[in-house]
C-alpha cells in the first residue's frame, strides 16, 4: 500500500510511523505548502503544494496519487477533511481510500455549536452551548448556568482565542471584538483524550487507547498517562457508532466526578496520537489491513495503563531554498 500524506506540516512521527509499518511493503509520500514543514523529509518522497483553497488543488492531489500509485489518502489539518470528504467520489474512482469520515461529520466536527446540537440531541453529556448572548443572559437570570463560563469561537482551533470568563464585563468585551463566538459552560475536571479506529470495512470501534492529559501547551497534549475504564469504552462505542465516524479520529472528553462529557471531535490523528502508538495502538497497521481490504478485529484497550508520554521538542537541519 502506498500512502499520500497531506498537509503534513511538523508531524513527523506519522510518517515514521507509517514507514515503520509499511516497511518494504509500500511507500509514504508526503505534501505541504512550505518547504520548511520537517515532516516532509521523513517521507520516501514529498511533493510542495499550493494551498488547499487555491483553485485546482485537489486536481493536482489527484495528479500526484495517481504518479505515485497511491492507494490511500489522509490530511492531518481540520479545513482539509472536509475538502476530502467532499471530492471522495473522485478518488474511489481512481481507487484510491480517503481515510476519514463523512462531509457532513467533518463539518460538524468543525463547528462546535453543530456538535453541542448534535450531542444533547442524542442524550449525551456535553457542555451547554450558545451561540446567542442574549439566550445566554434568560439562561443566568434562571440560574440555569452561572459564571464562569467558557468563551470561544464555534469555528475554532488549537485552543486559539479561548477564555475562562468571569462576569458579564468582560463577556461584554470580547462579544464586542470578535465575531462567530460561542458561550460554554464551564467544564472542572479531568481532560481525556482518546485515539479511536473506527473500521472502515465493518463499520465497528475497534480499537480505543485513552490518556489523562496532565499537561496541555498551546492546544495539544504535552504530557499524559494512559489508562482504562470500561465504562469510558462503552460510552466512545456507542458515541462512535450512534455518530457513524470513520477511520481514525480522536476525542476530547471531560471526566466530572465520574460523569464522561464528551467536548469535541478531531476527525484524524490528533497530535497527541504518538502515546497510542508506542503504548502498542498500531492505527497506520489497521488502516494499510483496511486499504487491502482486510477487515480488522476488535482489539479495544490492547494497552499497559501508567504509561506516560512527555513531547519535547526536536530540530531538523536542511538546505535553505526560498
Ligand atoms: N467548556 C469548557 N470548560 C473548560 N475548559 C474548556 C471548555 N472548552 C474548552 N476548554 C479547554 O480549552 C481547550 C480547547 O478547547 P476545544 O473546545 O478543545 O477547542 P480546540 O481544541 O478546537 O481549540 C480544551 O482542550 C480545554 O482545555
Ligand atoms: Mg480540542
Amino acid at each position: 500500500m502506498n500512502i499520500l500524506i497531506l498537509s503534513a506540516g511538523t508531524r513527523n512521527k506519522i510518517i515514521q510511523y507509517f514507514k515503520d509499518t509499511l516497511s518494504d511493503r509500500g511507500r509514504v509520500v508526503a505534501a505541504d505548502m512550505q518547504n520548511i514543514a520537517p515532516a516532509i523529509y521523513e517521507a520516501d518522497k514529498y511533493y510542495i503544494v499550493p494551498r488547499i483553497t487555491e483553485p485546482g488543488y485537489m486536481d493536482l492531489v489527484l495528479d500526484i496519487c495517481r504518479r505515485e500509485k497511491i492507494n490511500a489518502v489522509l490530511s492531518l489539518i481540520d479545513p482539509e477533511l472536509s475538502l476530502l470528504a467532499a471530492n471522495r467520489n473522485r478518488f474511489d474512482e481512481s481507487g484510491i481510500t480517503v481515510i476519514g469520515s463523512s462531509y457532513d461529520l467533518c463539518e460538524m466536527a468543525l463547528d462546535k455549536m453543530q456538535m453541542f446540537h448534535w450531542l444533547s440531541e442524542h442524550g449525551y453529556n456535553c457542555a451547554k452551548s450558545y451561540d446567542d448572548k442574549e439566550v445566554f443572559y434568560k439562561d443566568l437570570d434562571n440560574n440555569k448556568i452561572s459564571f464562569p463560563v467558557f468563551v470561544k469561537p464555534v469555528r475554532g482551533s488549537a485552543s486559539v482565542a479561548i477564555n475562562k470568563v468571569e462576569d458579564k464585563e468582560t463577556l461584554e468585551l470580547l462579544w464586542s471584538h470578535s465575531e462567530g463566538l460561542m458561550i460554554q459552560e464551564y467544564l472542572r475536571g479531568q481532560e481525556i483524550g482518546a485515539d479511536v479506529y473506527i473500521d472502515m470495512i465493518s463499520h465497528e470501534v475497534v480499537s480505543i487507547f485513552t490518556k489523562r492529559k496532565l499537561l496541555m501547551r498551546a492546544g495539544e497534549t504535552d504530557k499524559a498517562v494512559s489508562f482504562k475504564d470500561e465504562k469510558l469504552f462503552s460510552l466512545i462505542e456507542s458515541f462512535v457508532t450512534d455518530c457513524g465516524w470513520s477511520g481514525q479520529i480522536d476525542i476530547d472528553i471531560f471526566d466530572i466526578d465520574g460523569e464522561y462529557y464528551i467536548s469535541e471531535v478531531n476527525p484524524r490523528f490528533g497530535g497527541g496520537y504518538p502515546h497510542a502508538y508506542e503504548c502498542g495502538c498500531n492505527h497506520m497497521k489497521l488502516i494499510e489491513n483496511n486499504v487491502n481490504g482486510i477487515a480488522n478485529n476488535k482489539n479495544t484497550g490492547a494497552y499497559e495503563e501508567g504509561i506516560c508520554m512527555m513531547k519535547y521538542s526536536e530540530i531538523m537541519i536542511k538546505e535553505y531554498s526560498e
